[in-house]
């Protein structure tokens, strides 16, 4: 009865125990020293610009996220519904990411492009317009509250010593590229679509004349949302980039 004697001696059982959970945790750990990047490589994926971040702390703030999640599980029935299984490479510039726990709705990882934005507004300001049996509350209030873009700079400045990629003329240029997405025919609409590959550049919420309302930087991220990677160039099985 070997076992015994660790049986009895409770410090004993506890270095046993120490050593065998070192092992196991080693075998666990150990080879994420030897990968290059646990995170796959993609084309396409590019920090978000200053109206969909502004969207995104939108979104954040009002707490979609307690009803949408934003990660399409690999498993048939999902991948059939919403699209692509969601990649680690989209959400790496997500601070804090957006995956959720719980689907009061549908998952919104690949939203972007489903609706127009009229849809959208429609929607947001009261979704039993829309949808009769819908059960998420409405958010009319975000189409008259002006877009705040005043700490738009310093919000990218914290994402970027948390290791998204901005550079100094992005935050330099925020402010200015953050009203300009909703400005196509602004001179100035042409440097946010430089900074930031397919941005849409409109108007979104449905009123051409007005000021960045709240509603255009949360339509201007969910219409993203999805959008960004290039899946005819991205190849799970084989090499990352095909
Ligand atoms: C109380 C839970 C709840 C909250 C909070 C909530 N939603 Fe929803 N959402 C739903 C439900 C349920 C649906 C499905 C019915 C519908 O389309 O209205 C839905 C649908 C949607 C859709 C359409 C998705 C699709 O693929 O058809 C979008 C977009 C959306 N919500 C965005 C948002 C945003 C943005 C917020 C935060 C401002 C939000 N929701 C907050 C419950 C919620």
């Amino acid at each position: 009865m070997k076992h015994e004697f660790f049986e009895k001696n409770s410090m004993v059982l506890l270095v046993g125990i120490l050593i065998v959970v070192s092992i196991g945790g080693l075998i666990e750990i150990a080879p994420l020293f030897f990968l290059g990047s646990t995170i796959e490589k993609v084309q396409g994926m590019r920090p978000y610009s200053p109206l969909e971040l502004a969207g995104r702390d939108i979104y954040i703030r009002e707490g979609c996220y307690n009803c949408h999640s934003q990660m399409i599980r690999s498993l048939r029935d999902e991948v059939e519904r919403y699209g692509h299984y969601s990649l680690a490479a989209e959400s790496m510039y997500d601070h804090p990411f957006q995956w959720g726990s719980k689907r009061t709705g549908p998952d919104l990882a690949r939203v972007g492009g489903k609706y127009s934005d009229a849809w959208h507004v429609d929607h947001m300001k009261a979704p039993r317009e829309v949808v009769p049996a819908s059960v998420m509350p409405g958010y009319p209030f975000l189409a008259t509250r002006q877009v705040d873009a005043n700490d738009i700079a310093d919000r990218m400045g914290a994402l970027k010593l948390a290791g998204v990629p901005y550079n100094d003329e992005m935050i330099e240029k925020a402010k200015v590229d953050l009203i300009a997405q909703t400005q196509p025919d602004s001179k100035e609409a042409k440097g946010v679509l430089e900074r930031y590959p397919k941005a849409q550049v409109r108007k979104f919420d449905g009123n051409p004349e007005g000021p960045a309302t709240e509603m255009d930087a949360l339509i201007a991220y969910l219409q993203m949302l999805g959008t960004l990677v290039d899946f005819t160039k991205f190849d799970a099985a084989g090499p990352n980039l095909r």
